[in-house]
């Protein structure tokens, strides 16, 4: 094996079952390749490996819903998303698929080494049935209230609005998303994966990180492991997927879950059929770093290390076995944290999503990768707003940089010909943008990538600074010499800061490349070294970054709202039985799902800017609860405070003006909006049933 350093890229698969959106983005691949490419400038050897993610349930409900095989739609959607990556400038060495046929045969073998290590076995459990679709639910094909946290939503395998990851028959009323009907329990073999063995090495593995990972990784994984790891099922009742590699599996594959992660190994294969065990051999010159999103953790610090750790106890190394070699655990997971949209949870089925293929069409790369980078969720959840891309568009991109850039290009083609000018280069302004490059450096090392960025538009800073104390056009008039040399160093500060920019903005570096006409790439830790040669002819100025009118930016936010509403409007009603829409009737049982409770108005107050909404503080029995409620134009606040009302208990908080509301109260509506309150025609306590 060699022995020079090199590192592993991967970035989470994304489902090949609907565009990406900008959160992903976020989550994942512009600070992934914003790393990369760093490395790469740094001269190292990375490897940058992506691809969809083609099986499972998201796929095949996608599928359902259109009324085609769930083929037509991963074939529609990676290509539309690898498109979009190369159009973003994402530079993966390879964006594979986990539907290849190298996959499954990659998929399969992992699942037969853990099997023979004796780390698989089957159980008989009891699952959800569908009886009139004739089938058991996986997964998201059920949906019911969660145990933990009321959501009503909840899905078959994770609650969305808790986090809390749920084995289905702990839904308290589910439904199958296929019929409605309520599923019935019934046993059947699946396969188990012992993840209960591997508890203590994953307790050496993880604690071995600890101090080196982000925080909120070490945290998560920790308390998966300290509540006890429970074997899982790796199979499920689907005909799309990795099939199970064994007889008397009919009618099973592998769980999405088992087969995803193999993706990674798989890409590198088929991307260097003869070289690519380089890249997974547990060697301590191969670093892996894992970019992913935080509902990602658990799968890459718990499940596929698990299974690694399987696949390595193997003593005996079958020959004909492709993976006949120990396996490179993770080293690194910088996992972010979401990024909301105009202070709302990014959400596709709401219409409250921007989908990067489409504003591609009216927007550089390089401006979405900016702003993303500047607003990276990496300590806490973060926000993507219109007016905030403006002004990182215009007041930094366009104002800093370009600016610096325009000024500079156009001095040197008016006064010295569009030639580099002959003069002496200022060392020591140059060397000390090679200290801030150390310091920029420092931060990508640490996946401190949102700083980074920060820091890197210091460089530009720093530039016109010193363009502007220097004021060479005045100095053109009485010293042309010195002046000469100030335009030098300018130059070559923009040279410098075309390779500090391009893990962030490669369009636009490569633009001024070739503004001025050079050639050789220098690496980042030589970029500060002047290099340019007296009297080479620079190219032609073009612009840099366009500004952005405030009536495009409106623009913008008006069709994001316009869409939500649609959106909001053809949200179909739950339908609970297949009565006509305008009667559906309902049972008691779906009567009993909604929890009203009597509830004391502790306090009240307006919601800033919002002439409809009331906080309310409000008890329920024993428990204190804010809601948000749409009364401000019928109720003071002062009118409401120890008044008793209704609300309902048990829906899933929804945030409104970006202030969380638990619950909701029960208002008479004419068709102008609430008219009355509903409260108890005597006296009552709080926390009472109302039925
Ligand atoms: N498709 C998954 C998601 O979007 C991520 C898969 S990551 C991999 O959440 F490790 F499994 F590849
Ligand atoms: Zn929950």
């Amino acid at each position: 094996m060699p022995n020079a350093k090199r590192t592993l890229v991967t970035a989470a698969l994304p489902y090949a079952n609907g565009p990406i959106h900008i959160g992903h983005l976020a989550g994942v691949y512009v600070p992934a390749d914003m790393y990369v490419r760093f490395k790469r400038l740094r001269g190292e050897e990375v490897l940058f490996i992506c691809g969809s993610d083609e099986h499972g349930v998201p796929i095949t409900i996608s599928a359902d819903k259109e009324k085609v095989s769930p083929k037509v739609i991963v074939d529609r959607y990676h290509e539309l998303n690898k498109q979009t990556f190369e159009n973003l400038g994402i530079s993966f060495d390879y964006y594979g698929r986990t539907s290849s046929d190298e996959h499954r045969i990659m998929a399969q073998e992992f699942f037969l080494r853990l099997l023979e290590n004796g780390f698989i076995e089957t159980k008989e459990e009891p699952q959800l049935y569908d009886a009139e679709a004739k089938m058991f639910l996986p997964d998201r094909y059920v949906e019911g209230t969660c145990p933990v946290c009321g959501n009503l939503e909840a899905r078959g395998d994770q609650c969305d609005n808790c986090g809390t990851y749920l084995n289905q028959t702990e839904l308290i009323n589910p439904r199958s998303k296929i019929t409605g009907n309520k599923p019935v329990v019934r046993p059947t073999k699946h396969w188990y994966f012992k993840l209960s063995a591997f508890q203590g090495d994953l307790e050496k593995f993880i604690e071995s990180h600890a101090g080196k990972w982000r925080d909120t990784v070490i945290q998560q994984a920790r308390s998966w492991l300290k509540a006890g790891l429970h074997d899982r099922p790796i199979t499920r009742d689907l005909d799309w997927g990795v099939p199970v590699p064994i007889e008397g599996s009919e009618g099973k594959v592998l769980y999405v879950w088992f087969d995803a992660p193999v993706g990674y190994v798989t890409a590198t294969k088929e991307l260097l059929p003869n070289d690519w065990k380089k890249w997974w051999t547990d060697d301590e010159n191969l670093e892996w770093v894992c970019f992913l999103g935080k509902d990602n953790i658990v799968f890459h610090t718990i499940m596929f290390p698990a299974m690694e750790m399987g696949v390595n106890k193997s003593e005996v190394r079958s020959l004909k076995s492709e993976v006949n070699f120990k396996l490179k655990l993770p080293t690194q997971v910088p996992a972010n944290e979401f990024m909301n949209l105009e202070g709302r949870k990014l959400s596709k089925s709401r219409g409250w999503t921007i989908e990067p293929h489409e504003i591609l069409e009216r927007y550089d790369s390089d401006l979405i990768r900016y702003s993303i980078a500047c607003n990276l969720p990496e300590s806490k959840d973060s926000d993507f707003s219109w007016k905030d891309f403006q002004a990182h568009t215009n007041n930094e991109l366009a104002d800093i940089f370009g600016n610096f850039a325009n000024r500079v290009l156009t001095f040197v083609k008016n006064n010295f010909d569009g030639k580099v000018p002959n003069g002496k280069a200022d060392s020591e302004f140059l060397s000390g943008l090679g200290d801030h490059a150390k310091l920029v450096a420092e931060r990508y090392e640490k996946f401190q990538i949102r700083e980074a960025t920060n820091e890197t538009m210091e460089f530009a800073r720093m530039a016109n600074k010193y363009f502007n104390d220097a004021a060479p056009w005045k100095l053109i008039k009485s010293d042309r010499e010195a002046a000469a040399s100030i335009l030098l160093t300018c130059l070559e500060t923009l040279r410098a800061m075309s390779i500090y920019f391009r893990p962030i903005i490669p369009i636009a570096t490569a633009k001024i490349d070739a503004m001025l006409g050079v050639r050789t790439a220098l690496s980042w830790d030589e970029a500060h070294k002047a290099m340019l040669q007296a009297g080479s002819e620079l190219g032609e100025i073009s612009i840099l970054f366009s500004k952005l009118e405030d009536e495009q930016i409106a623009g913008e936010l008006q069709s994001l709202q316009k869409m939500s509403e649609q959106f909001e409007k053809a949200a179909s009603p739950v339908v609970v039985n297949a009565s006509p829409a305008e009667s559906v009737q309902i049972t008691i049982d779906d009567f009993k799902r909604i929890k009203l409770k009597t509830a004391t108005v502790l306090e009240a107050e307006r919601v800033p800017k919002s002439k409809k909404l009331l906080k309310l503080q409000i008890e329920i029995g024993q428990e204190k609860r804010q809601i948000v409620a749409g009364i401000a134009e019928k109720y003071a606040p002062e009118d409401l405070v120890g008044k008793t009302i209704v609300v309902v208990a048990n829906l899933a908080p929804a945030k409104l003006m970006g202030i969380e509301s638990q619950g909701m109260l029960l208002a008479v509506n004419d068709d102008k909006g609430p008219v009355a309150l509903v409260t108890p025609m005597s006296d009552s306590a709080s926390g009472l049933e109302v039925r």
